[in-house]
Parts: C-alpha cells; structure tokens; sequence
C-alpha cells in the first residue's frame, strides 16, 4: 500500500489539501485530528475535566466505540453509533481535542485504527505525528506549514462560512495556545520527521498548494 504522512500545524491547510491530494491519486484521506476530536467531544459532553482527570477519560475509552464511515468520500465519525461530524469543528472542541491528545493512553488507544487503516488502503493520512510515529515507514512524508497569521486568517474564513461567530484575535489565540501544546506535549510532539519534506503555504493559494503537495508525491513515487 502507499501511504503518505502528512503533518503540520493547526490550520495550515492539511484537511482540505489532503482530500483534493486524495482524489488526484485515488486514495482514501484519513483525518487524524477528527478521532480526536470526537473524543473530546464525547468527554465535553460527558462534563469530564480533560485536564485533571486522566481517570475519568480512561472509563470513558473503555465505554467508546470509534468507527468511520465514508459518505460521498468524506470520512465521517461515528462514536458510539452516531454521526458526530456536525459537531466537532466548534473552536472549544478544537481546544479539548488539543488538551486530550496529550494523554499517552489516549493516544495509544487511536494508534491501532490509524495504523489498520494504513495497512489496508493507499492513503494520504494527516494529524500531527503521523510520520514521526504513527507511520514511520511512510512512502512519502510531508510537513505542511504557514504562519501563524496566514492559518488563523483561513481557519478564520472557514467558521465564519459555518456560522461560528468569533473574532480573528480569539482564533489566533486558540491556535497559538495549539500549537504550543501540540509541540511541546512529551510524546509524539508536532514536530518534523527528519525525512519529511517541507511545504510552506504562506504565500501560495489553495491550488499552487495542492499542486506543490502533488509534485512531491509524484517526485517521490514516480
Ligand atoms: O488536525 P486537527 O486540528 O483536527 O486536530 C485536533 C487536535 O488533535 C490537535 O490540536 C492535536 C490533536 N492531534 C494530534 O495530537 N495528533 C494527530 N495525529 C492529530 C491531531
């Protein structure tokens, strides 16, 4: 199978590049940061307190069933028998799902689907860690980035399209806080493999990205 890491920040682009990478080369996107998501959704919902009660996180798990399902090729999450997509998007859940990823038996736990997925389809898969430890023997790895204000500006755009309303200072502050967590967590930390190729998205529109994304795939495979 081919499998392509593709990691970086918070709002750099990765979701929406990665599904239209997928269709370039038929695969199956898997977004990494959605399983989160619906964990932190399902323990907000809950009215656990992810940060201090590591204990109760850990009922929760052995109380969830994690399922995707595809749905006019978008992956959608299915916890505990419902479709949660609508509601893992909002910026608390984004902040939750940062804070819950910090649990290394949380992160073991998610670790045997991502993996089951790579082993069965060719796939682009994104999140944070991907081609530092969830797939270290990727085809080919990438680390998709931009600045700080370039990613707020587009997540920015992208809630207001859904109706959130929030200000530009509170996304950037949201990301920030982030990207501090994400990459100074202690294991699998957003960070660069050492054999994954950097691009940088600042300056290009959506398209030179996917092309810029495709290219390297293509050089890499052939
Ligand atoms: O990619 P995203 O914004 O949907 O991810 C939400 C959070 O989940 C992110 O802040 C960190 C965490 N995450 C992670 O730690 N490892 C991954 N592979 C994917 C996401």
């Amino acid at each position: 199978m081919i499998n392509v890491a593709l990691d970086g920040p918070s709002g750099a682009g990765k979701s929406t590049i990665a599904k239209a990478v997928a269709r370039t080369f038929d695969y199956i996107y898997i977004d990494t940061g959605a399983m989160f998501r619906s964990l932190a959704f399902k323990a907000l919902e809950s009215g656990i307190d992810i940060a201090s009660d590591y204990e109760a996180v850990e009922k929760m798990l052995r109380e969830t069933v994690l399922d995707i399902a595809r749905e006019n090729g978008e992956q959608q999450m299915i916890l505990d028998g419902q479709n949660v997509n609508a509601f893992i998007r909002t910026p608390e859940v984004s902040k939750a799902a940062s804070d819950i990823a910090v649990i290394p038996f949380v992160r073991q736990w998610l670790l045997k689907t991502e993996r089951m997925f790579a082993e069965k389809y060719n796939c682009i898969m994104d999140g944070r860690d991907i081609g530092t430890s969830v797939l270290p023997n990727a085809d080919v790895k990438i680390f998709l980035t931009a600045s700080a204000e370039a990613r707020a500006k587009r997540r920015l755009a992208e809630l207001v399209e859904k109706g959130v309303e929030v200000s530009f200072d509170e996304v950037l502050a949201e990301m920030q806080y982030r990207d501090k967590q994400d990459s100074e967590r202690e294991i699998s930390p957003l960070k660069k493999a050492h054999d994954a190729h950097i691009a940088d998205t600042t300056e290009l529109t959506l398209d030179e990205s996917v092309n810029l994304v495709c290219d390297i795939i293509r050089k890499v495979i052939g």
